[in-house]
């Protein structure tokens, strides 16, 4: 149940009767809210200010007429005006008991279906294949899969869909790396390994050459702008006293600054690849290595037979390489479709467009042009070739054919914000307007060294060896022999490795999730596997303390087909804000998909971990003062266990028995 969604229901039903305004009706329905002083209520509704002149009564008035006329009776215990026209409402701890026990008997704490299910297609991870993932892409599969897990505990039908980029460039380079440097031995052994090392190799080559050729480009650069820097300081002689060139002139200054700091960091990228000798002589074999990889690319997409063949026996080598990952962390999907899948749609796509003139010829290629936007979408370049939006574009019309989505959601970094934005704007003037498309945007992960994150390879191995290292660190927080001893726990190393395992990965997920997804966050080991806090292992380790309790309890005799059926009395304050909190499940998990912000997720299992902590400071449970008391309690404790278990699987996120 939606505590808020039914209050405000009622409130509706009065509000009705009193404002002819269906729009302020609404606008008043907004400002109930949940308290955020429970000591003073646990909603509240600030509603009357707002109508006084409206209705040209005094707030204080309004709001007792609308108490009077108000039917809660059943929900609340007390309903009050306060201060200047504030209406307090405490829930009744009958009805809280109430719901509680629907939550105890239903396999999914009594959270209802939604009325009207959605259908939902979720492009995540995607992550573009024979190149190194990178931590970015964990963060998309993480945020993704939550969603699509949370959409679909509410009923909604969701189709996920692994947008692989498995036609793009990198293909060219692994291409032309293996018919100049490739070493057949270690390719026939370590396929995986091999390609990895050939991109690598060709990125490098090609990354150094690109670095030389930026060389004279900045030199230029940093000249015109110190010339007009020159020339705005005579202008700002001449006029001294106009703010308006002496902004100018900061800019212009500024700018010299920041080209010269790039071509210095030219020169050391640079310097750094000419300490490889064996680098600079294959450069010197390979000149404009790119624009050969181009044209493998370029060959593959034209359909050459051998191009096609080495594409066909390099995927799967691919595909196995980022599957460790996905299997490591429990994520599957529905659908693989990559990019290649759509190769014979975009001469259609490009078609299309111009039948709905929608694209017109500009400098030899084929452009939409957007109201909004400075520059055009490109679907087609000079040379003939398709891009990454004509791709998005066909995806985004077979989707529609194959699955007629409401609502399309794309868990992208936040530096594509701009292609999205075209994008959606492109998709609504080909008429797939019915779709609520979404850009799913996230922040950079970042470095405790305040720049972005890289594994130290910055390979796939990379990623996978920093999974290791967080169920190594969570091994040793957790399982280290003096902790156990310390809380009086046996346990053989199957055990230890399997709770390692799953607070640790557990840890990796919870820290890409609890923070806003749209802020970069600090990716910080240390942090993450701690034991208190806003961790995982914290959750994990509350849900293991309860299981503890009720093994204990169990040997008292207190099993749980005792407790099961005893009524739940909750009195004490810290039982109440529980039971307050437990019963926002439902709302929390609403709210937490409107902006689609699994850390309202997070934040809702460590704020119920803590009410927990509190309960069970407050609250005896084994040696409650009375069985009836016991009872209740360890019937209370099984459904915070119940919940936090719950909450961790929507986020992908496993529990154990002990810890
Ligand atoms: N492959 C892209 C990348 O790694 C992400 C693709 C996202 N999905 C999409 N439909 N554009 O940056």
């Amino acid at each position: 149940m939606q505590i808020l969604k039914a209050i405000r229901e009622r409130f509706r039903d009065v509000l009705q009767k009193l404002l002819d305004d269906p729009a302020m009706v609404e606008s008043s329905l907004e400002r109930i809210v949940a308290s955020r002083d429970p000591s003073l209520a646990d909603y509240q509704a600030n509603i009357a200010m707002p109508l006084q002149k409206v209705l040209g009564k005094p707030p204080l008035q309004i709001a007792q007429g609308v108490v009077d006329n108000l039917e809660l009776s059943d929900i609340c215990e007390s309903v009050s005006v306060a201060g200047a026209g504030y209406i307090n409402l405490r829930l009744s701890p009958g009805w809280l008991s109430e719901q509680l026990e629907q939550a105890y008997r239903d396999g999914r704490l009594a959270v209802t279906l939604v009325d009207a299910p959605k259908t939902y297609i979720i492009d995540y991870s995607s992550p573009n294949v024979a190149k190194p993932m990178h931590v970015g892409h964990i963060r998309s599969t993480v945020i993704g899969d939550a969603i699509a897990k949370v959409l679909r505990f509410l009923g909604h039908k969701v189709i996920t869909d692994n947008h692989l980029g498995d036609w793009g460039t990198q293909f060219g380079m692994i291409i032309y790396g293996y018919k100049n440097f490739c070493d057949k031995e270690a390719y026939k052994t370590h396929p995986v390994a091999e390609l990895s090392r050939l991109y690598r190799k060709v990125q490098s080559i090609s990354g150094y050459q690109e670095a030389v050729a930026q060389t004279p480009k900045l030199e230029q650069a940093i000249e015109f702008a110190k010339r007009r820097v020159e020339q705005l300081q005579a202008k700002l002689a001449a006029a001294p006293a106009d703010k308006k060139i002496a902004k100018e002139l900061a800019a212009a200054e500024r700018g010299v600054v920041s080209s010269e700091e790039e071509l210095q960091s030219n020169h050391e990228k640079i310097a750094q690849s000419q300490k490889d000798a064996l680098l600079v002589a294959e450069s010197t074999a390979h000149p404009a290595i790119y624009e050969k990889v181009l044209a493998q690319t370029a060959a593959l997409h034209r359909g050459d037979l051998e191009n096609l063949k080495l594409w066909n026996e390099f995927l799967p080598n691919c595909r196995e390489e980022i599957d460790i990952i996905y299997h490591r962390l429990n994520v599957e999907f529905d659908h693989w479709y990559g990019e290649s899948f759509y190769h014979d749609m975009l001469g259609a796509v490009v078609e299309n467009l111009f039948a709905k003139n929608l694209a017109v010829q500009s400098d030899g290629a084929v452009c939409v042009f957007l109201d909004g936007f400075d520059a055009p979408m490109i679907v087609q370049k000079q040379d003939g070739a398709y891009l990454y939006a004509t791709t998005d574009v066909a995806t985004a019309m077979f989707r529609d054919r194959e699955f007629s989505p409401d609502v399309s959601l794309y868990v992208v970094d936040h530096r594509q914000g701009e292609h999205f934005k075209k994008l959606f704007a492109v998709l609504n003037k080909i008429g797939l307007g019915h779709t609520d498309f979404r850009h799913i945007s996230f922040g950079t992960v970042m470095g405790t060294d305040g720049k972005p994150f890289k594994t130290r390879s910055g390979s796939t191995v990379g990623l996978e060896s920093m999974l290791d290292e967080a169920v190594a660190r969570a091994m040793e927080v957790v399982c280290n022999p003096d902790r156990l001893t310390g809380v009086g726990i046996q346990m053989e190393d199957q055990e230890k490795l399997h709770i390692a395992e799953t607070v640790g990965l557990g840890a990796i997920k919870y820290a890409d999730l609890a923070h806003n997804r749209t802020s970069d966050y600090v990716f910080d080991m240390d942090k993450m596997v701690r034991l208190d806090g806003n961790t995982s292992a914290y959750i994990q380790y509350s849900f293991a303390r309860i299981r503890s309790i009720l093994r204990k309890a169990e040997e008292k005799g207190m099993e749980q087909s005792k407790w099961q059926v005893a009524e739940l009395r909750l009195s004490e304050a810290s039982e109440l804000a529980l039971a307050l909190h437990l019963v926002r499940f439902e709302e929390m998990l609403h709210q937490s998909m409107q902006d689609y912000t699994p850390n309202l997720i997070t934040e809702y299992l460590y704020e119920l971990a803590k009410h927990f902590s509190s309960f069970y400071d407050q609250c005896s449970v084994l040696n409650a003062p009375s069985q009836d008391e016991a009872f209740s309690r360890l019937k209370l404790s099984s459904i915070v266990a119940q919940n936090l278990k719950i909450g961790l699987e929507l986020l992908g996120i496993g529990v154990v028995e002990r810890m």
